[in-house]
């Protein structure tokens, strides 16, 4: 990436700072027809068990698993600076990517402040993760090297923002969360970037081994995202019988649902580095439901 690019994104960070504090209207409480996920977007809709929902139910399965794809998203940054405070270490203060990253820290741990407030704004209590993503997120965040890394962030970034950008759209969104999606989308462009065109520098100089192997770090995290909103407590919570039947039939609704909304443009960056080959194609069509 040229120099003088980042250092645009560098000036429009300190310059143009989004602050959650005063940019999302938290004295604003929702009102009778607000809603807080697009219907389309729960586990259930579409389903026909959705249809035997009351409205309360409906919306309080929306409330539940929204606050889920938030925690999900800041556990996931808190990880991301993790490494990102270790990786800076390795390159000069001087270094332009250097402060390019340490603006991207400053708003990345602004997002987890603005998320756990929205958190508690939505009266929400995040369901923790399973021990199986906990150890992946930190052995992943130990051991693997720097560009695999960034790898697994940028197809988060990219997965995660489409979700935020079908809830910021939707009409009736609480306005608390419409402003919150929008200053992530608006800060999280320029890391997405950033970290694309990094990444192509890496990509490019990747033979085969190397493509597959990075194609299946992206696959991997973007299965780590999808499996922490569906939660069978949710269930539990909004009072349905048979938690556990909804929660078979709701994971596979999902990933249905995920697979047509939430690939396309994670599909056509790995695309661009001719990710998708003999060895991988199979594993994304199969673990992802990709129409690879
Ligand atoms: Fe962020
Ligand atoms: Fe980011």
């Amino acid at each position: 990436m040229e120099v003088q690019e980042i250092e645009r994104l560098i000036k429009i960070s300190k310059e143009r700072p989004l602050m959650p504090e005063t940019y999302i209207p938290w004295h604003q409480e929702p009102e009778a027809d607000d809603i807080f996920l697009p219907e389309m977007l729960t586990s259930l809709h579409g389903l026909e068990i959705y249809n035997t929902l009351t409205a309360t139910q409906k919306l309080e399965l929306g409330r539940h698993e929204l606050v889920q794809v938030i925690a999900s998203y800041a556990w996931g940054e808190c990880l991301f600076c993790l490494f990102m405070t270790r990786h800076i270490l390795t390159l000069p203060l001087d270094d332009v990517e250097h402060r390019f990253l340490l603006r991207e820290l400053i708003e990345e741990f602004r997002h987890q402040e603005m998320f756990g407030q929205t958190i508690n704004k939505l009266g929400g209590k995040p369901i923790k993760q399973t021990g199986l993503h906990k150890f992946l997120g930190h052995f992943s965040n130990k051991y693997l090297p720097a560009d695999y890394l960034f790898m697994g962030s940028v197809s988060v970034e990219l997965v995660t923002d489409v979700y935020g950008d079908y809830a910021r759209k939707s009409p009736h969104i609480y306005p608390v969360l419409k402003k919150m999606f929008d200053l992530h989308s608006i800060e999280e462009a320029r890391h997405i970037i950033f970290t694309k065109s990094l990444l192509k520098t890496y990509a490019a100089k990747a033979g085969y081994i190397k493509r597959t192997l990075y194609s299946y770090v992206i696959l991997f995290n973007i299965l780590f995202v999808r499996t922490m909103y569906v939660k069978k407590e949710i269930f539990e919570r909004i009072g349905l019988e048979n938690p556990d039947q909804v929660f078979k039939v709701a994971a596979k609704n999902f990933k249905q649902k995920f697979s047509e909304k939430c690939l396309d443009d994670i599909i056509e960056f790995v695309d661009s580095w001719r990710g998708f080959n003999k060895a991988t194609r199979w594993a994304w069509r199969r673990v992802l439901g990709a129409k690879v």
